[in-house]
């Protein structure tokens, strides 16, 4: 058990180095599995991308065939309408379409609150934009591809699945004006919602 611990952390802390370890020793961990810096390093690939994008990150850091689909981002596409972007499908379905959209943006605020990854992926994020008048948190879950060629980037992203806040986004828009009293409470709205979630009793 000992040395089993201890040959994964040597694993870890030289994946790509190729440590002499038998097939006995590896069966623990293996090339096939990702270390914890790698899928840090995979949920940093993806902030730096909203964060401060370029061509040449999202080259390296997604696989060929990326997929990424948020009906949030969907929604701030169509600034809150039923198109031009259908909801329910992929909202960039290719690479090039992903660059595009994204290459368009100003740099977005992004910050990651938590992180969750197994063997193969997914890595899984919880994260936060501190933006004005109001924040925005969401959670990305990415799965990826092992690549034995690229050293530099040995788990690249390959399908994107990303919810957020996208009501407290359409505000700092502009897009979706809300009905604010002076002290930034709701002024008609929650008596209504707090019913509907008591709705289980009505049912009963
Ligand atoms: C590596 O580890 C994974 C996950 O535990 C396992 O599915 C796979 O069979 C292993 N591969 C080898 C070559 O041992
Ligand atoms: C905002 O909410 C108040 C209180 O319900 C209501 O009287 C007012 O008409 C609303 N204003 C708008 C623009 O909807």
């Amino acid at each position: 058990m000992r040395s089993t611990i201890i040959a994964a952390a040597t694993f870890a802390l030289g994946a790509l180095a190729a440590p002499s370890l038998s097939p006995l020793q590896k069966r623990d961990c293996n090339d096939t599995c990702m270390s914890y810096d790698q899928a840090t390093s995979v949920a940093n690939n993806f902030k730096t991308l909203i964060a401060a994008y370029s061509d040449s990150l999202a080259d390296s850091a997604m696989t060929t065939d990326f997929v990424d689909y948020s009906d949030s981002v969907t929604s701030l596409i169509n600034g809150g309408c039923q198109g031009p972007v259908p909801y329910g499908s992929e909202t960039f379905s290719s690479l090039a379409d992903f660059k595009k959209g994204q290459a368009s943006q100003p740099p977005i605020p992004f910050e990651i609150l938590n992180l969750w990854y197994a063997c193969e992926g997914p890595v899984v994020i919880r994260w936060r934009s501190a933006q004005t008048p109001e924040i925005v948190t969401g959670n990305i879950v990415m799965e990826t591809q092992r690549s034995s060629v690229d050293a530099n980037y040995p788990w690249k992203i390959k399908t994107v699945y990303s919810e957020f806040n996208s009501g407290a986004w359409q505000v700092n828009l502009n897009v979706f004006k809300p009905n604010c009293t002076a002290s930034g409470n709701a002024a008609s709205g929650p008596v209504g919602k707090k019913m509907k979630r008591s709705l289980p009793m009505h049912i009963m």
